[in-house]
């Protein structure tokens, strides 16, 4: 079962951090760089967490670092697992899970994503207003744990509204412009056909990713608020007159890093109250 199985995760981490934050943050490619701003961090490496494997994705460093972003007494995923990696979903989502068993109430998911709607530019922002799932997998598949859902999720209410507002209110604090817009997971690894992104966006698609939508999925059946940010990295495949690098899609997180902590700390200090 995979609720013992985090339930043991979660006593360990216990173990080395007290008492839990109730806010739990999972940084994409390239925003990293966040974790290096909360003050007296305690890291643990997902190695050494019982049932947990690691992350193997470029820019992904693979460890929890907990403590304060500005006062405010985080969890945060410095590094994250995806589905290309060749793990199951229940490993992929397995941390979102512990962070529930440990308190956290908030969730905030961040990524790099290629931009589908033409409006958006290199290095913007959106928050998501709703996903739609093309990877063909559904990380609730097999017996349902009614320890942390029931067996038909509801979807409709997945990324808080309230959140959102609040988001926004930040982005304008901050100087920072943001869009709100429609993610498209895609399981990857390879990045996506240029007439798979027209497709996307006849449907309705604003940026594409391949993270965030199993996350959420669980997010979601286990009653977290949700809130997820995507950082445009690139535009996406057949949108520009250029192959899509992965080492640019870092490079640009890199980039952006500055006006995207100060963003998602002001963040949750609003959420903090
Ligand atoms: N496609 C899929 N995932 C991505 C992209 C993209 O264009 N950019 C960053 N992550």
């Amino acid at each position: 079962m995979v609720y013992e199985k985090a339930q043991e995760a979660a006593s360990y981490i216990l173990g080395k951090i007290g008492s839990a934050p109730k806010i739990g943050l999972v940084l994409g490619s390239g925003l990293g760089g966040l974790a290096e701003k909360i003050s007296n961090p305690v890291f643990i490496d997902y190695a050494e967490i019982p049932n947990f494997v690691s992350s193997t994705a470029p820019g992904h460093k693979g460890r929890f670092v907990v403590g304060d972003l500005n006062g405010t007494a985080v969890i945060c995923m410095q590094g994250r697992l995806h589905y290309y990696e060749g793990y199951p979903l229940w490993n992929v989502t397995f941390p979102v899970r512990v962070m529930k068993l440990l308190g956290v109430e908030t969730l905030i998911l961040t990524n790099a994503a290629g931009g589908i709607n033409m409006k958006f530019s290199v290095g913007d922002f959106m928050i998501l207003e709703d996903h739609i799932n093309y990877t063909g997998v559904n990380p609730l598949i097999g017996k349902n744990e009614e320890g942390f859902g029931p067996r038909f999720c509801d979807m409709t209410f997945t990324y808080d509204r309230s959140l959102q507002r609040l988001a926004e209110q930040a982005a304008a604090e901050v100087g920072t412009e943001i869009h709100k817009g429609v993610y498209v997971g895609y399981s990857g690894p390879s990045f996506e056909t240029p007439a798979e992104i027209r497709m996307f966006r006849i449907l309705g698609g604003d940026a594409v990713g391949m993270s965030t939508v199993n996350e959420a999925i669980v997010a979601s059946h286990c009653g977290m608020k949700l809130l997820a940010i995507s950082c445009i990295t690139n535009m996406a495949a057949g949108i520009l007159e250029q192959k899509l690098d992965e080492q640019e899609v870092i490079a640009i997180g890199i980039m952006r890093a500055p006006v995207f902590q100060t963003l998602i700390t002001r963040i949750v200090e609003k959420i903090a109250g």
